[in-house]
């Protein structure tokens, strides 16, 4: 049966640190899997735009032997030029794979129920999963385990929050987002983590304060105010969301030896200030590297033959 991922709980535990422990062996030895997938092609649909996961969705599919095909916002209108019935139906017959990013998490769902061939998301408004295997791999990097670890991911309550949760609950590290009331994760987001953080006795919580987040945490997380989509909310956002910018301050209180990440794009001087982005404790670039590590690593989990 064909494997989709859609959600970082598509993956079981073991799943994962399989995934992990192969995205580290391409990262070591690219050269290895150079024909790991020879001759299949991944679509590349956008409907938002991308840095990191075009750069490593296309790049990646090649050092595996394959091709990617760039579909751009402007191209498909997905739902809108044709139904989402009829793309799935159409590209099934002539790629092998299909990475999405779009705005309705329900488009991705109903996709990979249409079609036949795996599916990835490549972020929607309710999660980013692919980002979330690459962030706990470069925190098993740096950490050298996950057993005990405290993440604490400050602001808005948006898809990069839901799939950190995701991945903590599986991986039984406990997270915590701190985040301005009203905006705290999609309630069905964070039950569904919930409710998988009873296998690793991960403890997923929210709260209301920056410094009592952070306190303790061996990663402090933080992302954009107004994700994509929500770009005429900005100057709201701001004022809102300012007692929640990550600083040098915030820092103090995580453990000595934290490391900070963000997933990037970074609006500098907002939710992070430069001194804390350029700190020799962030770990941005190595998530940013990671992602085409670890999206190799899913890619052939769910293309190989
Ligand atoms: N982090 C991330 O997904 O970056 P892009 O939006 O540039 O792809
Ligand atoms: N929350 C951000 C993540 C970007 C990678 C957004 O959706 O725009």
């Amino acid at each position: 049966m064909k494997k989709d991922f859609l959600s970082v709980l598509d993956f079981t535990t073991d799943e994962i640190l399989a995934s992990f422990e192969l995205a580290k062996d391409m990262k070591k030895d690219r050269k290895k899997y150079s024909k790991a997938l020879e001759g299949e092609t991944l679509a590349l649909i956008f409907e938002k735009p991308s840095l990191r996961t075009r750069t490593s969705f296309d790049v990646g599919i090649q050092q595996l032997g394959g091709y990617s095909l760039y579909l751009s916002p402007n191209e498909i209108n997905l739902g809108k030029r044709e139904s989402v019935y009829d793309v799935a139906k159409n590209l099934e017959r002539m790629v092998q794979g299909v990475m999405i990013r779009t705005f309705g998490h329900d488009i991705v769902e109903n996709f990979a129920r249409y079609a036949r061939i795996p599916i990835i998301n490549g972020l929607t408004d309710y999660s980013h999963p692919c980002q979330a295997m690459a962030d706990f791999l470069t925190i098993l990097e740096h950490k050298g385990k996950f057993e005990g670890l405290k993440l604490c991911y400050v602001g808005d309550g948006n898809n990069v929050a839901h799939s950190l949760m995701d991945a903590g609950a599986r991986l039984g590290v406990n997270v915590t987002v701190a985040c301005p009331k009203g905006f705290e994760p999609n309630l069905i987001a964070f039950q569904e983590a919930t409710e998988a953080a009873k296998a690793t006795g991960a403890k997923i919580e929210v709260v209301h304060s920056p410094e009592e987040g952070v306190k303790g945490a061996d990663v402090v997380y933080t992302d954009v105010w107004a994700s994509m989509g929500q770009e005429a909310e900005a100057a709201k956002r701001r004022q809102i969301f300012m007692p929640f910018q990550v600083n040098a301050e915030l820092m103090k209180h995580a453990k000595d030896d934290a490391i900070f990440m963000h997933c990037l794009p970074a609006h500098r001087g907002d939710e992070v200030t430069d001194e804390v982005i350029d700190a020799p404790y962030s770990v941005v670039f190595d998530e940013a590297e990671n992602r085409l590590h670890a999206q190799k690593a899913i890619m052939y989990q769910l293309m190989k033959k």
